[in-house]
């Protein structure tokens, strides 16, 4: 999608992937199908991971649809409650980890390690696979590779997926610019609250490769792109979501290039975030002239 007020903003042409409409609401869809497909296929009866809330999600609606199990593994009171709501609905095993995000993955991998459990989370190399198309998506209806395409970064899986998209398409490549928050341990934007990104090696590697960049945001300034986006451009997502937005203060557009930011996730899937944030509905009795004086010069 393009971002009318946004290019105008930034002197360039500035496009969104909008990678909140897929089946369960992220991009975590593309690659999980895959992963999910191939465990069937090697004979799995059920998948295991560790998540901030939307691979879970994936897991557990893609578990559900191949007609396996899957048990989810997430840092107690530390997930969205829309990403809870769905993965519960799924008919998942969700487990409550007194523990950090990272915690619960040596778990995943260990429990995986003994064979009785596909680890679906991106490390495991079909998650990338799925995550590739989303590059290839972008350069087909664009025409063209884009400058530089900025998207949050959590474990880093999906930056990782993207540079091995470029290698393999070849050519110039889009700069890729990785946005993580700097109190990684703790920010408000959940889906990327992971002290240690598993992937940094192949970020590093892919940012490398593709002469782009770590970007490093304050969780106001986050929470700033993501209002920003749903105010000015009327698309609202998840707070970690506007980490690639935000990202565009900081690695300024070249004037007049092409740029994508990648939104990763649905608004919904973060109510209470919005909740905290925007401004609270106000009550009226069902009479005209009283809503009148609200009707005015209100919204923004
Ligand atoms: N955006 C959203 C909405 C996410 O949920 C995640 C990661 C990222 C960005 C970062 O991607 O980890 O590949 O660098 N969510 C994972 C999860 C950790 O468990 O749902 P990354």
């Amino acid at each position: 999608m393009r971002a009318p007020r946004l290019s105008e903003r930034y002197g360039a042409d500035v496009w969104l992937k909008w990678d909140a409409a897929n089946p369960t609401g992220s991009y975590k869809d593309r690659g999980m199908t895959v992963a999910v497909s191939k465990a069937v296929e090697e004979g799995a009866e059920a998948v295991v991971v560790a998540s901030t809330g939307n691979t879970a999600s994936s897991a557990a609606a893609y578990a559900a649809r191949a007609g396996i199990r899957a048990l989810i593994l997430q840092p107690v009171g530390a997930v969205a409650s829309g990403k809870v709501a769905q993965t519960r609905m799924y008919g998942a095993t969700v487990l409550d980890v007194r523990g950090s995000f990272d915690e619960a993955l040596a778990a995943a991998r260990a429990l995986a390690a003994r064979g009785t459990h596909a680890l679906v989370n991106s490390v495991n190399p079909y998650r990338r696979e799925g995550q590739k198309t989303a590059v290839f998506e972008i350069v087909e209806e664009l025409g063209a590779v884009p400058a530089a395409i900025y998207l949050p970064y959590g474990g880093g899986g999906n930056t990782t997926a993207y540079g091995q998209a470029f290698a393999e398409l070849g050519g110039t490549p889009s700069r890729l610019i990785a946005a993580e928050a700097r109190d990684r341990p703790h920010t408000v934007a959940s889906a990327i609250r992971i002290a240690e990104p598993a992937h940094a090696e192949t970020v590093a590697a892919a940012l490398a490769a593709t002469g782009g960049d770590v970007v490093t945001l304050e969780d106001e300034t986050i929470l700033a792109a993501w209002t920003d986006l749903a105010r000015s451009e009327g698309l609202f997502c998840e707070p970690s979501s506007a980490a690639g937005l935000a990202a565009l203060d900081v690695e300024r557009p070249e004037p007049g290039s092409t740029v994508v930011c990648v939104i990763t996730g649905h608004g919904l899937k973060d109510p209470a975030a919005a909740a905290a944030r925007a401004p609270a509905p106000v009550e009226v009795d069902p009479d005209p002239d009283a809503i009148y004086g609200f009707s005015a010069g209100e919204s923004r």
